[in-house]
Order: C-alpha cells, then structure tokens, then sequence
C-alpha cells in the first residue's frame, strides 16, 4: 500500500503527514514529502489530480480543492525559433492555471492538505502570484487567507486578485524576503496558521505535474525556468527523480533555473560551491522573482545535481528583451517568466545548448499579471488606414 511521510532529506527523520510541520526538529532543514511504495498510475481527473498517486495517494476525494488547474498547452512558434537559434523549442503556458500563474498546482494541493488538517486559516509570503493563488483556493474551501505583501514590490493586478478573492492583506515594509521573515517569526508564535509557501512541502508535490506532463509528450534535452524562491527548481527534481525511480524515463532532461542578474543568490551559490546561500538585496523589474533569501535552496541543489543542471543569470534588458519576443509571437507572458527564454539564448549563445537540441521553456505568468510597462505603441487614425 502506498503511503506518505514526511521526511528530512538532511538526516531522514521521518514525520507523520498528519503533524503539520515543515521543518524538521533534529536538523531545521524543510522537509519533502516521502511516498512509500509510490506508483505510476494515473486517475481520471485531468491535470495535477491526474497524479494524485504520486502526489498525495491517501488524501480523500472530497477534501480535494480542485479549480481543474494543470493540463497547460505548449506552443511552438517560429519567431521564437529564430530569436533562440533553435528549431525544437516549446512554451509550456502556466498562465493558463486558473488565477493565471503555475502557482495554481501547488496550491489545489496544499490547500486541501489545509481542510485534511482542519485549518480555517492560511498564511502566506509573497510577490503576488502566491498570494493570488492562496486568496482564492482558500476561498473556494471556505476557509480565512492572510498574505504578507510587500505592497511597493507587488504588480496591482496580483493585489487586485488577492484583495477580489477575499485575502486578509498584511502589508510589509521592505520586500518579499522581509515578509518571508514574517511568516516564519508568525508560526514560531501560533499555529493557527496553515502556510501556503513553497516551504510546505505539499506545494512541491503539486508543482512537479508540470514535469510529469512535459515528459509524457516529449523528451527535451532541456528544460528551462525562471527562478525565485526555487519551490519549482525544487518540485522539479523530484518529479524527475520520481519518474526516473519507477523507469518511466530512461534519461534525465537538464534543469536550467534562470535568475535576474540583480537577485541571482542561488546562481551564487551554485557557481561559487558555497556551503549556505548568501542573502542579497534583491533588484529586478521582474517582480516575481525579486527574491534574495530563497528558503528552498538545498533542495533546488539536490535538483541540479540530478538533471546535471545549470544555473544562469540574465539581466533586465536581456528578460524584457524576451519577453517582446514572446508577447509579439501572440503567446504572451509577465516578465519573469521571459526569463527562462532569456536564458536559452545565453547558453545557446555561450554554446551549452546546441540549435539542434530540444528544449522546453516553462512560461510561469499570464501576460495580465503585470501591465505596469506597457510596450510602445503607434496610435492611428482612420485617414492612415483608408
Ligand atoms: N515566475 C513567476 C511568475 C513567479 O510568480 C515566481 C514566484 C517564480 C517564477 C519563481 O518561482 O519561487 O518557485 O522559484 N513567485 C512567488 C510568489 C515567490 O510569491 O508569487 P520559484
């Protein structure tokens, strides 16, 4: 029979999935979610629940908080072939999730692990999209969200989304890891709270169906992603160490998590072989990921020693240079996310990536996330066109 636990990936102390921990006692390191006996049997829900059994195998039906997020498109169009220099390269589309962001996943399962532990509140940190997803999975279960918003720092269609959805906003001075220093100092005090960042490992059970349903359709040679606090780096390890453990891939495609030259800490660490991440003071017009204390780091490590991954940084120019290209292609996404497109060129360009290689590019945001910079435009008149 399949079951999970809770586990240290430090030093693999085991907890019960009914204790709502995400640190362990004996070494402070964030726990992952371990599943006993796991299988490769897919459900007849679509999307995430579609893995359930790899996800969450013993939560029941009626406790699931489900939007239908997941099942996202992949696009191919050749204005990005061109910009990247490659012929086989796909957007996977998180925009498409229900509130508009790949934050989705992780939240249909965290939030109803909320309701299989009989919270009513739920708590989070975030640069908007969190707090999007959070504020409406709680609200779909019935139960109160708080978010902790560094309110200068966050695009106002995100806060447009929180505050619709019915969020509790707790404004932060200072910026997103000031608000993650929140959280953490809150549920040291409390427990009333359910936390809903990446730092709860169910968020990370959810985000890795990105990776199963990218290698159910295809075999990339890489796969390339913007990243902050590294919950997706991390989600995405473990999908493919889940997959390559039970042989339903032969191969382990390359991660690349793609920083903001200006909040590039785990590029840092990664490139430097340091022991501990370095904070830094986070500067980037990709809001999303301006983030310089990501808390998943160990396991975003773990993740790029698997897939044999690289770690990149780019700069703002480089982001929003990408970003005209994919808006103009007609798929359209919010700056962060150009990022993982930014990225495949630098290495393309640096000769990692081959023009011959496949790869796919995982677009995080819905292009309405952030319509602060608005592209320059020619307005006509209708004497232009008769
Ligand atoms: N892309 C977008 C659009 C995001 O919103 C985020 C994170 C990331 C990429 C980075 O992902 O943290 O897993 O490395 N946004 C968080 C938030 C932090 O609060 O919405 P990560």
């Amino acid at each position: 029979m399949t079951f999970s636990v809770l586990k240290c990936p430090n030093c693999g102390e085991e907890y019960n999935i009914n204790r709502n921990k995400y640190t362990c006692d004996k070494c402070g390191n964030i726990l992952d979610v371990f599943h006993y006996d796991m299988k490769y049997e897919t459900t007849k829900f679509k999307g995430v629940w579609k893995y359930k059994n790899m996800v969450h195998p013993t939560i029941s039906e009626d406790k699931i908080i489900t939007r239908g997020e997941g099942d996202t498109n992949l696009y191919r169009s050749e204005r990005i072939s061109k910009y990247a220099g490659i012929n086989n390269i796909v957007m996977k589309h998180e925009g498409e999730n229900p509130t508009g962001s790949f934050k989705d996943r992780g939240m249909t399962v965290a939030v109803s692990e909320a309701i299989r532990l009989k919270f009513n509140k739920t708590l989070c940190a975030s640069t908007g999209n969190t707090s999007a997803a959070a504020a409406s999975y709680s609200a779909l279960a019935g139960i109160e969200s708080y978010v902790m918003i560094p309110g200068k720092n966050v695009s106002t269609n995100k806060l447009f989304q929180a505050v619709s959805y019915g969020a509790n906003i707790v404004d932060i001075e200072g910026d997103f890891d000031n608000a993650m220093a929140d959280v953490k100092k809150t549920i040291d005090k409390t427990n009333d709270f359910y936390v809903l960042n990446s730092l709860n490992p169910w968020r990370i059970e959810g985000q890795k169906t990105i990776i199963y349903e990218i290698m159910e359709k295809s075999k990339p040679d890489f796969i390339s992603f913007p990243a902050g606090n590294l919950g997706n780096t991390s989600a995405f390890g473990k999908a493919l160490m889940d997959l390559k453990s039970l042989d339903i891939i032969d191969y382990v495609p390359k991660l690349l998590a793609i920083q903001a030259e200006g909040a590039a800490p785990f590029y840092d660490y990664i490139h430097g072989n340091k022991d501990h991440i370095e904070a830094v003071k986070a500067e980037t017009i990709a809001t999303a990921i301006k983030i310089g204390n990501p808390v998943n780091y160990k396991k975003a490590r773990r993740s790029m020693e698997f897939s044999n991954g690289i770690v990149e940084k780019v700069t703002d120019d480089q982001i929003m240079d990408a970003k005209r290209v994919i808006d103009r292609s007609g798929i359209g996404c919010e700056p962060a996310s150009a990022a993982s497109l930014a990225g495949v060129l630098k290495l393309r360009e640096s000769g990692i990536i081959d023009s011959g290689d496949t790869v796919t590019s995982i677009l995080t945001g819905h292009l309405l996330k952030d319509v602060s910079m608005m592209p320059e435009y020619k307005v006509l008149k209708i004497s232009d066109i008769l």
